[in-house]
């Protein structure tokens, strides 16, 4: 781990003079890159203080350094569920206004604290552009996820608009040329009660980025130079590509599941590279016949597995009811199930050899940085982008876009953990582990863009 954010310390008591204000969505791959960032600038002498809802609150006691402020987000008992995504960030961005303009307000004027600086707020808050502007208080944009996909749901939502949605049957295997090499079925669409909800809360994420004072991204020039560009001649603010954040420090624990640690001591047992890791992140969901094949795919691999099950993973069950009768068996103990693992610590570990994953943004730089080729399995929205860049811009990884099917998950884990394919994947990718290694080095790209971050900060 690189530990490169430092160590905040009294020669910078100066620029402690500012404060900044952070407010994350309340889902795990968008609170813990918030996090990350807030003790990126914390090292780099701003006071930090988190606006938070009380959905999936922050625990205070592992960010000792930090003010918080909780905000009632007025979600029913029945309405604190992710499980339509999109449902769910409209009515936290419509419920969470005015509580966050009052708490803010209070900050400002509190004469005890530090002058604020700017806030930072993730693009799917929508909502505080308008708030900023009122009180003139500048605010940047972190984008949590990376450059490509928020390029792709730009032009999603122009096909919108001009009728091109959706995109018939039979022509998705054809690519999309406005950007090559996606083709039509990777759109990055996510299933929702009311598209008409979709389109209008991704409409409002672009027009007020567009109109902000800035934007963070957790990704990095040397993985995507050419859409940095072609970002910029859409959106003329400043950018700051200075991913990827968890590598600043040494892996912290900011994630809102509790992690199993049985995962490290089962790894030390096994054989090194020998170890498929299994996991779809803190969103995606089955239904029970597709969970079945997951599960039938690793059995008949019969290669070692670490399997992260959810609560939740799987629809309509509370955990492990769903496994298929005869499973545990037929594992004959070479499978190890958990709830929820240490990710970053899993990739690091010398005996995994591959990673199973859905491509949410975070679990694929993660990847990426501890160098472990992937099976891809995207799921939905940015996860289909991720998808393709890992198996065809960066040749990384295998991916499974065809049926969710044992046969074909059992090839392709025996092709990424036992064949050439594989080990030519591990040198591609510990390749791009070195390059972003080196861009958070000193001159390195993500160091620069940090550089540039802090004296735009400071020159408000
Ligand atoms: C969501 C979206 O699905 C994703 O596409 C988007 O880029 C960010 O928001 P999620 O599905 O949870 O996130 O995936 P991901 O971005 O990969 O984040 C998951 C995080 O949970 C990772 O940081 C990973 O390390 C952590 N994790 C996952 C654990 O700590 N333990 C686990 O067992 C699984």
């Amino acid at each position: 781990m690189e530990n490169l954010g430092g160590k905040y310390n009294g020669a910078m008591q100066q620029r402690a003079g500012r404060r900044v204000v952070l407010f994350p969505v309340p889902l795990e791959g968008h609170i813990s890159p918030m996090l990350q960032l807030a003790n990126i600038l914390y090292s780099r002498g701003f006071c930090i203080t988190i606006i938070h809802t009380c959905f999936n609150s922050p625990n205070y006691s592992k960010h000792t350094n930090f003010t918080f402020h909780s905000i009632p987000d007025g979600l029913l008992e029945s309405e604190a569920s992710t499980a339509d995504i999109i449902a769910f960030l409209a009515l936290l961005n419509a419920n969470c206004a005015t509580p966050f303009r009052d708490c803010l307000a209070k900050l400002l004027s509190d004469s005890s604290e530090e002058p604020v600086a700017c806030m930072i707020t993730d693009a799917i808050w929508h909502f505080t552009q308008a708030v900023a502007d009122s009180f003139k208080l500048p605010r940047i944009v972190l984008r949590t996820s990376n450059v490509s996909s928020f390029l792709a749901f730009g032009s999603l939502l122009l096909m919108q608009e001009k009728g091109y949605l959706p995109i018939q049957e039979s022509r998705l295997e054809a690519p999309w040329t406005d950007h090559p090499p996606l083709k039509f079925k990777d759109i990055p669409v996510i299933n929702t009660r009311n598209p008409e909800v979709f389109y209008r809360v991704l409409s409002d994420m672009l027009k007020e980025t567009k109109v902000s004072s800035g934007i963070i991204w957790n990704s990095l020039e040397d993985l995507e130079q050419s859409e940095l560009i072609s970002f910029g001649q859409d959106f003329p603010i400043p950018v700051f590509p200075i991913g990827p954040l968890h590598r600043y420090f040494p892996a912290s624990s900011s994630s809102l599941l509790t992690q199993d640690q049985s995962c490290l001591s089962w790894l030390n047992t096994q054989a090194r590279r020998s170890v498929l890791y299994a996991s779809f992140g803190s969103l995606a969901a089955f239904d029970g016949s597709q969970f079945a094949e997951i599960a039938w795919g690793l059995a008949n691999s019969k290669q070692p597995f670490l399997w992260v099950v959810r609560p939740g993973l799987v629809r309509g069950s509370e955990w492990l009811e769903a496994l298929p009768t005869g499973f545990l068996e037929a594992i004959n103990g070479r499978g190890h199930i958990v709830t929820w693992a240490p990710q970053q610590e899993v990739l690091a570990h010398p005996a995994t050899g591959g990673f199973w994953s859905h491509n949410g943004w975070n679990s694929t730089l993660e990847s990426i940085c501890e160098g472990v080729p992937m099976i891809c399995l995207p799921n939905c929205g940015d996860q289909l982008v991720n998808a393709r860049y890992v198996s065809h811009v960066w040749k990384i990884g295998i991916h499974l876009e065809n049926r969710l099917e044992r046969g074909e998950i059992e090839k392709a884990i025996r092709r990424l953990l036992l064949g050439t394919e594989g080990r030519e994947m591990r040198d591609r990718i510990m390749d791009l582990k070195e390059k972003v290694h080196l861009s958070l080095r000193h001159g390195g790209s993500s160091y620069q863009a940090l550089d540039s971050l802090i004296s735009h900060i400071s020159s408000f």
